[in-house]
C-alpha cells in the first residue's frame, strides 16, 4: 500500500510537471537504420503487412508500424523480466520523469493542439464515449440529440446514460439521399433539432457508415450561438466520436470547438491496440462525474485514505478508467504520434485525400457502381462505400478477396454498404487494381 501511494503522489507530480514524451524504442535505442519518412514506399515497410494482399481495411484495427512493436516489444521484456518493479517504477512508485501515463497524455495532448491535463486515458473509442456519456450531468426531463449515421456502440453509450440518467435521446437524419449532402443543410438540421430539452449533441467526425465526414467546426459555432441564450447549467454539450478523423484529417482538434472528443488510437494513429484517449475541456470535467475507479490520481487515492469525500472538480485523471491494463499497450502509444510527427500530418491528410479521390472518382464512372460517399475533399477523408448493381455488399468484399487479394469490409450498419480505405500504406498503383477489379464485376 505504501508503495501505491508513492505512485499517486508521483503520478500527480509527474503529470503536471509536462514530461517531455519519449517512446520507450527511444530510450532502448532498437537496432534498424531510421526509416526515410518522406518516402511512402519505405512508410509501407515499417509494417509488418502479409505483400500478397492489398490492405484497405487498416482503419478498422491497425498494423503497429515498427517503432510502436519495438516500443510494445521493449516493455514487453521489461514486464516479462520484473513485473513488480516495471510497473511500480513505470507507474506507481518511480521519479517523476519515468512515469509513463503522463508521456502518453503528453504525447496525445501536443498532437491534438490541447492540454496533457485534459486528457483521460481510456481502451478504446467505445470506453471513452461511455466515460462522457455516462459522466455529463443528464437529469430527468434532458435530452440528447443525435444522428442516425453514427456507430452502435455511439448510441448503446448513449441509451445506456440516458436510462440511467431518466433522460430521453432522439436521433434525426443529416441528409435525405446520398446525392444531395450538403454542409449547410446538415449544420442547420442540427440547430434546428434543438430543443429547451436538449443538452448534448452527439456525432461522429467521419461516419464509418458512408465515409462521410463532418463541418464539426460550424456544427461547434451554431452550438455557441444556441449556448449564448442558455445559463451555463443548460448550455449544451458538443460530443464528438472522432475515430476515423484522427490521424487523416488535421491533428489541431481542440481548435475545432467540440466540448468532448473521443477516439481509440488503435485505427488510423497504428498506436497499440486497445488504446484510446478522451479530451474534454476542463470545465467540462469539472461538472463530470467519473464511471469507474481511477488508479491515476492522488487526490482520490487520499481522500479514500482519509475517508473523505474527493475535494470538486473534478478533473481528466479522475476518468481513466483504473486498475492494471495490458501496460506493453497502455505505454506504448507515444511512437504511434512520433511516428505521424516523423511523416507530417499534413502530408498524411494529403496523401490519404489524394488515393480515396481517386478510388471515388473512378468508382463514380463506373455504371454498374453506387458510390455513397460524397466526391467532395470537404465532405470525404479515408473511406469510400459503394454498391455493385446485382451484387450484396457481402458478395462484392467476399469476390475481392477471394479473386482478388483485396481487403475490403461492409459497413457494419442496417444498411451495409462495401468500403474500402486507402491509408498511407497503399499505392495509387493499389488503386488502380482494386478499381480493376471492381469493373471485372460488371
Ligand atoms: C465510427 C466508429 N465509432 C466507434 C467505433 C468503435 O471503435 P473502438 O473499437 O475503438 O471502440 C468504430 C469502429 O470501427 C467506428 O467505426
Amino acid at each position: 500500500m505504501l508503495s501505491r501511494r508513492g505512485f499517486l503522489l508521483t503520478s500527480t507530480l509527474a503529470a503536471g510537471a509536462g514530461v517531455v514524451p519519449t517512446g520507450v524504442a527511444a530510450e532502448k535505442k532498437p537496432g534498424g537504420a531510421p526509416f526515410d519518412s518522406k518516402n511512402w514506399g519505405a512508410v509501407r515497410r515499417q509494417f509488418d503487412l502479409d505483400p500478397n494482399y492489398i490492405h484497405l481495411s487498416l482503419f478498422f484495427l491497425s498494423s503497429h508500424p515498427r517503432p510502436v512493436r519495438e516500443a510494445i516489444a521493449a516493455y514487453r521484456q521489461q514486464l516479462e523480466s520484473n513485473p513488480l518493479q516495471t510497473v511500480e517504477r513505470l507507474a506507481f512508485g518511480g521519479p517523476p520523469e519515468e512515469y509513463v501515463p503522463a508521456k502518453v497524455c503528453n504525447a496525445i495532448a501536443s498532437y491534438i493542439g490541447g492540454s496533457a491535463d485534459d486528457i483521460a486515458l481510456t481502451q478504446n473509442t467505445t470506453t471513452g464515449l461511455a466515460v462522457i456519456y455516462q459522466g455529463l450531468p443528464l437529469k430527468p426531463g434532458d435530452e440528447i440529440l443525435t444522428t442516425t449515421h453514427d456507430h452502435f456502440v455511439h448510441h448503446e453509450a448513449i441509451r445506456l446514460a440516458a436510462e440511467r440518467a431518466g433522460a430521453t435521446w432522439r436521433k434525426i437524419p443529416l441528409f435525405d439521399s446520398y446525392d444531395s449532402i450538403s454542409a449547410d443543410d446538415m449544420v442547420e438540421r442540427l440547430r434546428k433539432a434543438i430543443r429547451p430539452e436538449t443538452r448534448v449533441v452527439g456525432v461522429t467526425w467521419v461516419h464509418s457508415s458512408s465515409g462521410l465526414k463532418l463541418p464539426l467546426r460550424r456544427i461547434a459555432d451554431a452550438l455557441a450561438v444556441v449556448n449564448r441564450e442558455r445559463s451555463p447549467d443548460r448550455r449544451v454539450f458538443f460530443v464528438v466520436d472522432g475515430v476515423h478523423g484522427l490521424g487523416v484529417e488535421s491533428p489541431d482538434i481542440v481548435a475545432m470547438g467540440m466540448d468532448a472528443f473521443s477516439a481509440g488510437t488503435h485505427k488510423w494513429i497504428f498506436g497499440p491496440r486497445g488504446t484510446g484517449f478522451v479530451w474534454a475541456r476542463p470545465e467540462v470535467w469539472s461538472v463530470m462525474r467519473p464511471l469507474m475507479p481511477s488508479t491515476s490520481s492522488a487526490e482520490l487515492f487520499f481522500a479514500w485514505a482519509g475517508e473523505k469525500p474527493p475535494d470538486m472538480p473534478a478533473r481528466a485523471t479522475w476518468f481513466s478508467p483504473g486498475g492494471f491494463q495490458a501496460f506493453e499497450h497502455y505505454w506504448a502509444v507515444p511512437p504511434a504520434f512520433e511516428f505521424h510527427r516523423a511523416i507530417g500530418p499534413a502530408r498524411i491528410t494529403e496523401r490519404i485525400h489524394e488515393l480515396n479521390a481517386q478510388m471515388r472518382e473512378g468508382l463514380a464512372k463506373m455504371p454498374h457502381v453506387t458510390l455513397y460517399t460524397p466526391r467532395s475533399k470537404e465532405l470525404s477523408s479515408g473511406m469510400v462505400c459503394f454498391d455493385v448493381k446485382g451484387m450484396s455488399p457481402q458478395q462484392v468484399v467476399q469476390r475481392l478477396a477471394e479473386r482478388n487479394r483485396v481487403l475490403a469490409s461492409t459497413t457494419p450498419y442496417a444498411v451495409p454498404f462495401a468500403r474500402v480505405a486507402f491509408g498511407i500504406q497503399n499505392t495509387t498503383a493499389e488503386v488502380e487494381k482494386t478499381l480493376a477489379a471492381i469493373r471485372s464485376m460488371a
